[in-house]
């Protein structure tokens, strides 16, 4: 990770043992109403069930990515806020919920009141957790594991991006595909708490938050978290 302050890090004594996402989620999470969003309920990393103490060197001998999902990041809590406070966005809408994560913002759209939501997230945990998470609030959410960047707009009206600006490939290689996206008439949005690679131009805000975070995640208690129209 170029940009967090802290990393999602994972303990876990018999991680090696690890066969099922679906089982390991649900051992190693609690349920958690994200700070912002207290009208969802996820799988969630707490100092409670202790996940932060593997460094990420460590996870990677495990085989294991970082468990972006098991956190609702500040980037996607401030996009779930505002779409659920601003329903018409994404109303009887073809979302894409791309870098789901937690499936926090495809939750959120369902809840809105999408037509219908595609989460994709290239980490098989997250697929996981996305399913998990969609069920415990009782919403359906398509699920691909498929890396979408590069990819033609198959019909979706709008394009929700929360916390992928981390990496300088990552993001610059979304903000093409994206930018393209828009151009050809899809909507894009882009919840972010300020990451290094947010890009710098070509963004209209929306609307800010703060948001309350951990400092073992990001170094500080709240994160001004703003939500940006892809122009
Ligand atoms: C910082 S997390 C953000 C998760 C969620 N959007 C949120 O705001 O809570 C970034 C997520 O992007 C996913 N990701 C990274 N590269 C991706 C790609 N090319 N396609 C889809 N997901 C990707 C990671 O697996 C991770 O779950």
């Amino acid at each position: 990770m170029d940009d967090f302050q802290g990393r999602p890090q994972t303990i876990q004594p018999n991680l090696r043992k690890v066969s099922d996402p679906a089982d390991f989620i649900r051992a190693n999470t609690l349920l958690h109403e994200p700070p912002l969003i207290p009208e969802v309920k996820l799988h969630l990393a707490s100092e409670i069930v202790p996940i932060w103490q593997m460094t990420e060197e460590e996870l990677e001998k495990t085989g294991l990515p970082p468990p972006f999902w098991a956190f609702a990041w500040a980037g996607g809590q401030a996009l779930s806020r505002y779409i659920l406070d601003h329903p018409d966005v994404v109303r009887g809408k073809r979302v894409l919920d791309f870098g789901s994560g937690s499936g926090l913002i495809a939750i959120a759209a369902m809840k809105a009141g999408a037509a219908s939501v595609l989460a994709a997230d290239i980490d098989t945990f997250a697929v996981a957790s996305i399913r998990l998470n969609a069920e415990v609030n009782d919403v359906s959410v398509v699920v691909t594991a498929d890396n979408l960047v590069g990819s033609a707009n198959p019909g979706w009206d709008i394009i929700l991006i929360g916390d992928m600006c981390y990496e300088r490939p990552l993001a610059e290689s979304i903000e093409i595909w994206v930018r393209g996206l828009v151009a050809g008439g899809a909507t894009a949005l882009i919840g972010d708490p300020g990451r290094t690679y947010l890009p710098k131009t070509g963004l209209e805000k929306l609307i800010s938050y703060a948001v309350k975070t951990t400092r073992e995640l990001e170094d500080t208690d709240v994160r001004n978290t703003s939500v940006w129209k892809i122009v």
